[in-house]
C-alpha cells in the first residue's frame, strides 16, 4: 500500500508544550503531574481528576451505563516526545500493557530528530447505512432514490440544524443492489459530515427519519438504520522520514536496522498472521490515545481491521521503506472516527483533561494525533523485533507486574522485579517465595 498524502487544509494545532520532557520516565508521579501542568497549564481540579483518579464519579457513571456498581481503573501515562504537524504535543495514553507508552515514546524521539509526524485528516465525513428489501424491481428503486437525493438530504439536515450551522449536514446518497443469501437488497447510504462529533447519534438518527421515505420512494421495506463503522470517507494518514544513521541500536548500524524493519513490512503486507500482529501493535497506541480521550474504540478497531482487509485480503495498515537516499519512510492509513464534542468524551472529567493535554481544538487534530502514535508504536515494536526481540525490554515492566501480582509493595515492587530479571526467572511463585524471604 503506497499512501498518498491528501492535501486538506487545516488550521495549524495551538503551539503549547515542549515534548521533549528528558527524564520524564525517572519522576515520581506527582513530579510528572508538575511538569505536565507547567506545560500545559493544568488548573488544580484537574490535577486532582489525574492525581487522585477523581476522574469520575460514581453518579456521574452510573448516568452513562445501565447497571452501573463501580468504576474500572486503568493506568494513564504521558508519552513524550511528539511532534505532529511542527507542533510538540503531549500524548495522553490509558493502557494496562507495560512498554506502550515507553515505547511510542522512543519512536518519537527517533522522529522528532527529523521534524516529528507529518498527519492530515479527511473530513469527518460518516456513513449511515439503509437496508431495504422485497423490491419489485430494485434498478427503478434507485433511480427513484437517486432522484429523491437533494429532498433525502433536506430532510436530514432539517433534524440537525445546529450541526448544519456548524459547517456539516448530510453530504451525499448513494445506493447500490447487494446480491445477499436472502436475495437482492437495496443498500442506501446517507454520507454526513458530523463535524466534531464521533457521529453515531446523528447519523442513526437521520437514517432512522429517512428510512420510511425510501420504503415510501422504492416500496422496498426497510429493516436495518445504522452507521458503517468502515468510515472510508474518514481516513487519517500520518508519515514520519528517519535518517536511517538514527535508527542504529546496540551492535546494529542503522542501515541493518532499516533493512530488517523493511523486511517486517513485507511479511506483514504478504501475510494476514503477521498482519493481525502488526495491527494489533499499531492498535495498542491507537486505542490507548482513543480511550483516554472517551472515544469509542471498538468503532477504530472495527474500522481499522475492516479497511485492512479491503483488498479482500487482511494486510498490513502501514508501509515501511528505505527510499535509497538514506532514509526509513513510515506510512499509516486508517478510518478514524473520533470526537471532541459529546459521548463520554464530554462526559469523562479524564477525557476533558486528556483532550487539554493534547492541546487539540478539532477531531481532526486529534486523528492526526492518534495516527501518529500508532505509526510510532509500529515504528517502536518492528525496531525492537528486527533486533535485539521485544522480550528483554518487555521483561523489566513485566517483572513489576508480576511482582506486584504476588504481593509486593513499595520499594519491594522494584526489589524483587530486579532480582527476578538477574535470575533469569520471571515467575509469580519466584516472586512469593522472595517476598516471603
Ligand atoms: C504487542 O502488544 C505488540 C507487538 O506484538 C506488535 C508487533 O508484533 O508488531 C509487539
Amino acid at each position: 500500500m503506497m499512501v498518498t498524502l491528501k492535501s486538506i487544509s487545516r488550521a495549524p494545532m495551538t503551539p503549547k508544550a515542549n515534548s521533549r520532557l528528558s527524564g520524564f520516565y525517572d519522576l515520581t508521579i506527582q513530579e510528572r503531574l508538575a511538569r505536565v501542568r507547567e506545560q500545559v497549564g493544568l488548573t488544580d481540579d484537574e490535577i486532582r481528576i489525574l492525581g487522585e483518579g477523581m476522574g469520575l464519579s460514581l453518579d456521574r457513571a452510573g448516568a452513562m451505563v445501565e447497571n452501573a456498581v463501580g468504576l474500572y481503573a486503568l493506568p494513564l501515562g504521558i508519552a513524550t516526545n511528539f511532534v505532529v504537524n511542527g507542533r510538540d504535543v503531549l500524548v495522553p495514553m490509558a493502557i494496562e500493557e507495560p512498554s506502550v507508552i515507553a515505547g511510542a515514546s522512543l519512536a518519537a524521539r527517533l522522529g522528532r530528530q527529523s521534524g516529528g509526524f507529518t498527519a492530515e485528516a479527511d473530513d469527518p465525513i460518516m456513513i449511515g447505512q439503509i437496508q431495504l428489501v422485497d423490491l419489485q424491481d430494485p434498478y427503478a428503486a434507485i433511480e427513484a432514490v437517486l432522484a429523491s437525493k437533494e429532498r433525502l438530504m433536506a430532510l436530514a439536515n432539517a433534524l440537525d440544524p445546529v450541526l448544519v450551522d456548524l459547517g456539516g449536514g448530510a453530504r451525499g446518497i448513494q445506493a447500490r443492489i447487494l446480491s445477499t443469501a436472502k436475495g437482492p437488497m437495496l443498500i442506501v447510504h446517507l454520507l454526513v459530515d458530523v463535524r466534531d462529533a464521533m457521529g453515531a447519534n446523528a447519523v442513526n438518527t437521520a437514517c432512522e427519519r429517512l428510512a420510511p421515505e425510501l420504503a415510501a420512494l422504492t416500496g422496498g421495506t426497510p429493516y436495518l438504520r445504522i452507521l458503517s463503522n468502515l468510515a472510508d470517507h474518514r481516513l487519517a494518514h500520518a508519515r514520519v522520514a528517519i535518517p536511517e544513521e538514527v535508527l542504529a541500536f546496540e551492535a546494529f548500524t542503522g542501515a541493518q536496522v532499516a533493512e530488517g524493519i523493511e523486511l517486517a513490512w513485507a511479511f506483514a503486507a504478504a501475510d494476514p498472521y503477521r498482519a493481525a500482529t502488526n495491527n494489533k501493535g499499531i492498535m495498542n497506541g491507537v486505542d490507548a490515545v482513543v480511550l483516554a480521550t472517551g472515544n469509542d474504540w471498538r468503532a477504530v478497531e472495527a474500522g481499522a481491521h475492516a479497511y485492512a482487509a479491503r483488498s479482500g485480503q487482511y494486510t498490513s495498515l502501514s508501509t515501511w521503506r528505505r527510499d535509497g537516499a538514506g532514509m526509513l519512510v513510515g506510512d499509516l492509513e486508517l478510518p478514524l472516527a473520533l470526537g471532541t464534542v459529546g459521548g463520554a468524551t464530554r462526559v469523562h472529567p479524564t477525557a476533558q483533561v486528556a483532550l487539554k493535554i493534547m492541546g487539540v481544538r478539532s477531531a481532526g487534530e486529534l486523528a492526526q494525533v492518534v495516527a501518529s502514535v500508532g505509526l510510532a508504536q509500529n515504528l517502536a515494536a518492528l525496531r525492537a523485533l528486527a533486533t535485539e526481540g521485544i522480550q528483554k525490554g518487555h521483561m523489566a515492566l513485566h517483572a513489576r507486574q508480576v511482582a506486584m501480582a504476588a504481593g509486593a509493595l513499595g520499594p519491594d515492587i522494584d526489589r524483587i522485579a530486579e532480582a527476578m530479571i538477574e535470575g533469569h526467572t520471571i515467575r509469580i511463585d519466584v516472586a512469593r517465595s522472595m517476598l516471603n524471604q
